[in-house]
């Protein structure tokens, strides 16, 4: 067989390709151009007023960074107090930014160093601080901070999770290493944190008393609660004693009455602050060490005069922690909790029912489904 073409079917071959390559690279440059700005909320400045809806340009990214399109996105109180300005000192984001600290959907794009994910996985994360904005139909994530979501849960129940579960792992695996048949009490056991911590410290093979509303009392046993005590009720500190372990996300008098049911050199954890020295660390800020020492002084005092310890927490971004959780997820070990979902065009009412401090469970908020 003669394998050399004439040169004029090999010269119309080639203009052939060329023309191919031409109208992909503009096919392309016409699907980017298509795609330069998208819908979010965004922080323009803090207050209870700050957050609006508006059009902002597609993010860009890094090459540790994919890019999501977001599916669903959880509301936490975090975000509340983010817009409130309430972290401002601590975590520096300039205005206007993009809110939103949960969220599930699709990697759509993945930067030249990621080798770990592709265009079409279903990732779940909680973005570092700093990087976060899930409030939109577009985020970049560093890869690190990412997993890939549970296979049993669907998107909304995928961008339910990783604050809470990332916070009760870290809490309740890491800091208080919690052992089968210690004894923990979890606070607010009904809300989204609170009822994610029940299950983990039960998986863990603790014992678990919780406070909840008596309303919510078959729910949190349900989720591996072994006493409930009903808050409107009964005063937790006068039932309980000789634990090793206290969550507490109410802080006050709460969590001052927390650490007269722990047994000596048992923990109090607070979810909610004062914040203590290591949290100056933890975030970068070594230099407001001493005023985190000033804030948390009294419960320090108190939590040693009763030989107790004292140590606030602040979950953070962790996406092979992201993977232990997901495994969990699929085993049935943990389940998300959730309350109700609001399309992504009422994230600002979603914002405002969490606000309310009584939500059941998480609220998320749903992506219309992609342009074609
Ligand atoms: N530091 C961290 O890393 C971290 C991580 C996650 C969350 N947090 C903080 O933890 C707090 C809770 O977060 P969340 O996501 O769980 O909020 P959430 O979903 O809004 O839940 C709040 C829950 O608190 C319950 N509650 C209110 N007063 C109570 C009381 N006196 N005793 C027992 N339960 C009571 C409410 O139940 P009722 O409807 O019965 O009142 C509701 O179920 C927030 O302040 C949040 O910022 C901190």
């Amino acid at each position: 067989m003669n394998l050399v073409l004439p040169i004029h079917v090999a010269a119309g071959g080639l203009a052939l390709v060329l023309g191919a390559v031409a109208l992909l690279v503009k096919a392309q440059k016409t699907s980017h151009n298509r795609r330069s700005v998208m819908k979010a909320f965004v922080v323009e400045k803090y207050g209870k007023s700050g957050l609006r809806a508006a059009q902002v340009p597609d993010p860009t990214i890094g090459p540790r960074d994919v890019l999501v399109r977001v599916s669903a996105a959880s509301i936490n109180p975090l975000d509340k107090m983010v817009r409130n300005g309430e972290f401002k000192l601590l975590l520096k984001y300039k205005t206007p930014f993009v809110l939103g600290h949960d969220g599930a959907g699709v990697v759509t794009r993945v930067g030249a160093d990621v080798r770990d994910y592709k265009v079409g996985d279903e990732v779940y994360a909680r973005p570092r601080d700093l990087r976060i904005g899930t409030f939109a139909e577009y985020i970049a994530i560093d890869h690190v901070d990412i997993a890939l979501k549970p296979n049993s849960l669907t998107m909304e129940e995928s961008a339910a999770v990783p604050l809470v579960a990332l916070a009760a792992w870290q809490a309740v695996a890491d800091l208080a290493r919690v052992k089968p048949g210690q004894k923990v009490l979890v606070h607010a056991g009904a809300g989204g944190l609170g009822s994610t911590v029940i299950q983990l410290a039960k998986h863990l093979g603790a014992y678990v008393a919780t406070t909840a509303h008596g309303n919510d009392e078959e729910k949190v046993r349900d989720l591996g609660a072994n006493e409930v005590i009903d808050y409107t009720k009964a005063d937790f500190a006068e039932l309980l004693s000789g634990y090793d372990v206290v969550l507490d996300s109410l802080g006050g008098d709460n969590l001052a009455k927390s650490l007269t049911v722990l047994k000596p050199g048992g923990l109090a954890i607070s979810v909610v602050g004062p914040p203590d020295a290591a949290f100056a660390e933890q975030v970068g800020r070594p230099l407001l060490k001493p005023v985190m020492v000033l804030m948390s002084r009294k419960v320090r005092a108190q939590a040693r005069k009763l030989g107790v310890r004292y140590s606030f927490f602040f979950m953070r971004a962790d996406g092979e922690q992201l993977k232990t959780l997901a495994a969990l997820y699929d085993g049935g070990a943990l389940r998300p909790v959730l309350d109700r979902t609001f399309p992504f065009d009422e994230t600002l009412d979603a914002l405002a029912f969490v606000e309310q401090g009584r939500a059941k469970g998480k609220i998320v908020v749903v992506m219309p489904l992609p342009r074609t």
